[in-house]
């Protein structure tokens, strides 16, 4: 199988690329990255001399099409994926999150390629703190910010393009990711990275908001599992049953850090901040039998921790442009 992997040199795509050449020897990996801030080769470095890295952008027509020629199967993680970004500046995830989806969708129409659209929890808005609903797949769209709203009209495209033209797609929502590769802009990420620099962690308003994790190996399992059982045309929810309050959250990376659990700083809120995020995904485990990996939270926090810890290499340019972005916005 040769699969083209949109993205896969960033957070979750690299993940994907790395759990694919090492569980699935027989696949063939291109990846097609733009290399953005958040695209990073080096996350590539281990599995660089079993993949082709492609450096173009998916919103080019002219670098999509011969690269989905050529594959089976297109696996669609790029994006612009911060909320605090889009909440800045909108447009770049416009153009990446709908007319990078647009024109990958043209192209797999154009030689009948199999799409797996990787997609967020976020396109369904967000629920009461007391609330005992969870999302599924028949929970109305009701995004909250730029980014949100650019994911959601990207899924519609999806939907429509299997509908109206016989695109053969799945897609995929699912909760907030955590492990080794992620930006330090990202919540976790950055709190583990300012202990490390002596930095106290930040919380948004008062820390209330609830979020639903699941490490990115899951995700990824999750992926494979739809790319070879999913049916065509269906949206599956991922998730792990993993709620947590960012202070929670915050609280037990001080704790595994060995700092007092109350030395966090509560810094001004996200506009429009989503309140609670959860994924009811019983139809992806009952439907195709997927189960996650990692079962606890605090096992899979502590080895992030120490990923980091061990990779400041990795992380280190990043993070003073990233600090100085949160400047300026009092966060
Ligand atoms: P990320 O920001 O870490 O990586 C995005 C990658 O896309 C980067 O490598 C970047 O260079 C690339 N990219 C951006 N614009 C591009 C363009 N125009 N052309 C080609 N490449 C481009 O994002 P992530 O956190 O890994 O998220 C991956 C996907 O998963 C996104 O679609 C996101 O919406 C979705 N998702 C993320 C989470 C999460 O918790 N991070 C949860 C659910 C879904
Ligand atoms: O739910 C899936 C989504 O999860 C993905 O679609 C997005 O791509 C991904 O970025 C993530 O979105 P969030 O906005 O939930 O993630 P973020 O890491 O930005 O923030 C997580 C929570 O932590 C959120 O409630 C905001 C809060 N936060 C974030 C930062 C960066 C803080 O309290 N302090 C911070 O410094």
């Amino acid at each position: 199988m040769h699969l083209l992997v949109t993205g896969g040199a960033g957070f979750i795509g690299s993940n994907f690329v790395h759990q694919t050449v090492r569980e699935r020897p027989d696949v063939q990996v291109t990846i097609l990255d733009a290399l953005t801030y958040a695209g990073d080769e080096a996350s590539l470095a281990a599995v660089s001399d079993r993949v082709t890295l492609v450096r173009g952008d998916i919103a080019d027509a002219a670098v999509v099409d011969p690269l989905v020629a050529e594959a089976d199967v297109v696996v669609h993680f790029a994006a612009e994926s911060h909320n605090d970004n889009s909440l800045t500046n909108p447009w770049p995830f416009v153009q990446t999150n709908v007319v990078g989806t647009y024109t990958l969708l043209e192209a797999v129409r154009r030689h009948s390629t199999r799409f797996h659209h990787i997609s967020t929890d976020e396109v369904y808005g967000d629920l009461e703190l007391d609330d005992p609903a969870r999302f599924t797949p028949e929970t109305p769209y009701n995004p909250s910010s730029p980014y949100s709203s650019t994911k959601a009209a990207s899924d519609l495209l999806v939907r429509a393009w299997v509908r109206s033209f016989g695109v053969q797609a799945t897609i995929s929502n699912c909760s907030n990711n955590y492990g080794p590769f992620q930006h330090v802009e990202k919540f976790i990420p950055r709190q583990i990275t300012n202990v490390i620099d002596g930095i106290r962690p930040k919380l948004y308003g008062k820390g209330e908001n609830v979020r639903d994790w699941i490490h990115v190996e899951d995700h990824n399992t999750a992926v494979w599992t739809i790319i070879e059982r999913g049916r065509i045309g269906e949206t599956y929810l991922i998730g792990a049953d993993g709620e947590e309050n960012n202070k929670n959250v915050v609280e037990l990376i001080l704790e595994l850090t060995g700092r007092p659990r109350d030395a966090y700083d509560l810094v001004s809120d996200r506009p429009g901040h989503d309140m609670r995020y959860a994924i009811d995904s019983s139809k992806l485990r009952t439907e195709l039998g997927w189960e996650p990996r990692y079962d606890s939270f605090r096992d899979g926090l502590a080895a992030t921790i120490e990923w980091y810890q061990a990779n400041e290499a990795w992380w280190r340019p990043q993070k003073d442009a990233t600090e100085a972005k949160y400047a300026e916005l009092g966060r």
